[in-house]
């Protein structure tokens, strides 16, 4: 294990204000989101789509990472460029997605664990071989009556920090997903409470799995108030709940915490990150940025609508919202930021295809 490149690479995942975006779909849920538009549901549409996101011009201003599925980094661009070497080109580290997916827990009613231990270490030999220097692995946390269980807790965090010794062992930086989700009427109180014991324990497990913390990135959900929660917080508690319980459950060590978007609306998730960094930029220990896949993508997948004659506008979409996180990373995001749109990210575009024909 190179320690150094691994530090280097996790610490260049979350500089200069950037984050990562996440395009890992797997088949089931880009299909899923695809038919919502009546967009073919085919692994060349889903190629095309990524290669309209990958072709995003400056999308390299602000994101220093992008998470492709098993599907993507085995495809090409139309221009013959395997997805992980065009990434590479344009400075954005590739990643990739190597758990199997959350599945019923034996056992434990309504909870799932997340599969892909078996055959990872030969996974990820391959991965990094095609041009991967980073991984991502989601383990996913109900709230409801009596759960998330004990059990299911410590599985999955078992089960994280394991794949995260295997990543560094390849020489992949792991980014370790405890997702607590929003579905549910719970208060903010109770995601906090939730969100704290998940992450206290998969740190511990990643201590006893002799994981290295300044060589991993983690990606927590916010701490939000359920969807159906009749009392919505307020942007500022929202900030507060959420570097409240990361302050006490994330060691310093760890350079990045990136943060899912998780079905929040794209300005949304830009106002909360831009709280969280205005209002603790003195006492934050870690970057705190995101990893976001639908804050980022929706409205851009409206857009595009599987038309090849909507695909500048589609990449405007990302552009912009790519923009407006790095300006929330930065605490620099505000209405104006927002309200910055479709012009100067068209000007921004021709800026920079510009200095592209250029070089
Ligand atoms: P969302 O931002 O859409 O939650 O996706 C992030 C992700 O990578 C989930 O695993």
């Amino acid at each position: 294990m190179n320690t150094q490149i691994l530090e280097a690479t996790a610490k260049l995942m979350v500089a200069d204000g950037k984050g990562l975006l996440a395009i890992d779909e797997s088949t089931g849920t880009c299909n899923k989101r695809f038919a919502k538009w009546q967009i073919p549901q085919t692994a060349e549409a889903h190629r095309q789509y990524r290669e309209l996101i990958v072709n995003t011009p400056g999308l390299h201003e602000s994101i220093s990472g992008a998470i492709l599925y098993d599907e993507t980094i085995r495809q090409k661009k139309d221009d013959g460029a395997p997805f992980a070497r065009a990434l590479a080109a344009i400075g954005i580290i590739p990643g990739i997605k190597v758990d199997l997916g959350a599945k019923e827990m034996a056992s434990f009613p309504g909870e799932k664990v997340t599969e892909g231990l078996d055959g990872l270490r030969a996974r990820l030999t391959e991965y990094l071989e095609m041009g991967a220097r980073f991984a991502k692995w989601r383990a996913v946390f109900a709230i409801g009556d009596g759960i998330p269980s004990h059990g299911c807790i410590e599985a999955n965090a078992h089960a994280l920090a394991r794949y995260a010794g295997l990543c560094q062992e390849a020489g992949l930086v792991p980014v370790v997903e405890p997702e607590v989700l929003m579905e549910g009427d719970h208060t903010l109180e109770v995601c906090s409470e939730v969100t704290e014991r998940v992450l206290r324990t998969v740190f511990r497990e990643l201590y006893s799995q002799r994981v290295k913390l300044e060589g991993m990135i983690l990606k927590p959900n916010m701490v939000l108030p359920g969807l159906t929660c009749p009392r919505q917080n307020t942007v500022e508690e929202v900030a507060d709940a959420t570097v409240g319980c990361l302050l006490r459950s994330v060691p310093a060590a760890v350079p990045g915490v990136v943060f899912l978007s998780g079905g929040q609306s794209g300005e949304l998730a830009s106002v909360r990150l831009n709280a969280m960094n205005v209002r603790y930029k003195s006492r934050l220990l870690w970057e705190l940025s995101f990893s976001f896949g639908r804050a980022i993508q929706e409205p851009a997948l409206e857009i595009w609508h599987g038309e090849q004659a909507n695909v500048i506008p589609a990449q405007e979409a990302i552009y912009h919202r790519a923009k407006c996180d790095r300006a929330a990373h930065l605490g620099k995001y505000d209405g104006a930021v927002e309200a910055d749109h479709r012009e100067s990210a068209t000007h921004d575009m021709a800026t920079n295809a510009y200095a592209g024909s250029a070089k």
